[in-house]
């Protein structure tokens, strides 16, 4: 991995994403891909290139690849659970048709795809504890619907082409930098705001929900290390169970309390996100990860909340 094109860079995951591999590559063109309305700003922008990448344009995606001899694409814009819920249609034609493009040019020009996967790739008769690697997939959401799909248009496209794709399923990822939109986790993320702000935190999640969840870092270190990883120890491609911790609202809330004593948390009914929040399981088993390529998250909730915590406070001078 040299040259590399981070699609979506300045969302989530790739706001960090693109900076990361920037301090990991410095000889390396890593170019933040980005649609209009979106476009990188600050350190982001003036820390290397950028192009604008719309995954539904496919000459313009060739035309970058080509020009900054892209062998890695990070294929990372796609709408998250409940606005996919609210937009099927937009969540298919970026997800779908998105990584059709992507894969074609990859064919053709030898390029590494990662697309992340996601708990929502898995559905209500899933087992839900401890949920295996291989298991019964059958979502009920547009994004779990896409979610499956992009995960075995990337094996079919390793299979038949020998086009180098991995990806991880991501649980819900928690940073202090970049706010992620629309999805069913997003929960985990807006409890530190409020609690760090002095408000309360009305929450669309119920208590006794459990989702899996990870701290942007290890989820960076997810994003490099499986596309590092060695292909001869690989048994399986896309994509690979990822987790770091799992809990309900109220054990974050319990967490938080012992930093911000006087915090407070009321509930608000939420039936998009708690339905698919019902669906999703309530702890993975990530052994695979482990076993073929080494993944061990750093991060557990007591040692986030803490640097979550020191973030926000820092960010907001409280
Ligand atoms: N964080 C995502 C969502 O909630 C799940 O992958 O939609």
């Amino acid at each position: 991995m040299k040259n590399v094109l981070v699609i979506g860079s300045t969302g989530q995951i790739g706001s960090e994403l693109t900076m990361e591999l920037r301090r990991q590559i410095p000889e390396g063109n890593i170019v933040a891909g980005y649609i209009p309305g979106a476009e990188p700003k600050g350190v982001l922008l003036e820390s290397g290139p950028s192009a604008v990448a719309d995954v539904t344009n496919a000459a313009q995606l060739a035309e970058i690849i080509d020009k900054y001899k892209i062998d890695t694409i990070y294929n990372l814009a796609a709408l998250l659970s409940a606005v996919a819920e609210a937009k099927p249609l937009l969540a298919w034609n970026i997800q779908m048709n998105g990584l059709l493009n992507i894969l074609e040019i990859a064919r053709e020009k030898k390029c590494a795809v990662f697309t992340p996967s996601s708990i929502g790739a898995f559905g209500p008769n899933t087992p839900h504890v401890n949920t295996p690697q291989d298991t019964i997939q059958r979502p009920k959401t547009m994004y779990g619907i896409t979610k499956v799909s992009c995960e075995l248009l990337s094996d079919y496209y390793f299979s038949k082409y020998g086009v180098d794709t991995r990806s991880v399923r991501f649980p819900g990822l928690i940073s202090n930098v970049t706010l992620p939109g629309g999805g069913t986790t997003d929960y985990a993320v807006d409890i530190y705001y409020a609690a760090v702000e002095g408000r309360d935190f009305a929450c669309p999640i119920q208590a006794g929900t459990f989702m899996d969840m990870m701290y942007m870092p290890d989820a960076l270190k997810a994003c490099i290390d499986i596309m590092n990883a060695d292909p001869a120890h690989l048994v399986h491609r896309n994509s690979f169970n990822v987790t770091a911790m799992s809990f309900d609202p109220e054990i974050i809330r319990k967490e938080i309390i012992k930093h911000i004593p006087d915090f407070k948390m009321h509930y608000v009914a939420d039936p998009v996100r708690q339905a698919i929040a019902d669906s999703w399981p309530d702890s993975m088993d990530d052994s695979c990860a482990r076993h073929e390529w080494g993944w061990k998250p750093t991060y557990n909730l007591e040692t986030m909340t803490v640097d979550m915590i020191a973030a926000l406070r820092k960010r907001f001078g409280k």
